[in-house]
């Protein structure tokens, strides 16, 4: 039994003034989801040690008790940009094993970087209403710009990870780059991804089963 947590980053200010891409950092209600998740996972963390112990007890009922199984790793991945690394600020290096992973990074927007949906509506009449017709294929304009399809494409080595490993992890990461991630996990067809609904300040937790993975799902009341 493991778990896999995910989440966005809090808000950062560029999600109050609604522009996309970009590296700003947290607003003041982004970092105060950055302290409540840290204490929240920190709980979570000697909950499941917990259950293991006691699982592993009711295991060794003999008088030469066993050595008690070591507690498993926790990681917590971020993404490179501000408001990921920021989100992650007060979890404890000494609890969890922390790694900013450019892979994790949010969808790249090219040359509509930083703009709002309305600023793009005006400028790249074209763009806009080529997205807005196919989200999922559609790739930004410009070097680097990026479509949901490449962003899934850089994220499966991530996932062939998270599939392989035994660790309980966090990852802390963006809009499109959990959309993927839930997709995977709770077998969404590729067209649903790109209109998922995945609103900041949620927490989602996944638990590998043999016939599908369990999900619960916690949002955080400011
Ligand atoms: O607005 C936050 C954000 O993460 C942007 O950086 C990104 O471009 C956008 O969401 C992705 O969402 P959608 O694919 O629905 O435009």
């Amino acid at each position: 039994e493991r778990q896999i947590w995910l989440t966005r980053h809090g808000e950062s200010t560029d999600n109050v003034i609604g522009r996309i891409g970009g590296d700003a950092p947290l607003s003041k209600s982004g970092r105060k989801y950055g302290a409540c998740l840290s204490r929240f996972i920190y709980t979570q963390k000697k909950l499941f040690r917990q259950k293991q112990l006691e699982k592993y007890r009711g295991f060794s009922g003999s008088s030469t008790p066993l050595p008690e199984p070591p507690e498993r790793n926790f990681l917590v991945w971020t993404s490179i940009l501000k408001r990921t690394v920021e989100t992650a600020e007060n979890f404890d290096p000494k609890e969890f094993d922390i790694m900013h992973i450019r892979f994790l990074n949010e969808i790249y927007a090219g040359l509509c970087e930083e703009m709002t949906y309305q600023e793009i509506e005006k400028s790249y009449p074209e763009e806009y209403n080529a997205r807005k017709n196919n989200k999922l294929y559609y790739r930004y304009p410009g070097m680097g710009g990026e479509s949901y399809l490449d962003v899934i494409h850089r994220v499966n080595p991530l996932i062939i990870e998270l599939e392989r490993m035994t660790d309980n992890i966090m990852v802390i990461t963006h809009r499109v780059v959990l959309r993927i991630l839930l997709a995977y996990f709770l077998d969404v067809e590729k067209e649903k991804v790109p209109n998922m609904d995945v609103p900041l300040h949620t927490i989602y937790c996944l638990q590998p089963k043999p016939y599908g993975t369990e999900l619960t799902k916690w949002k955080y009341d400011d």
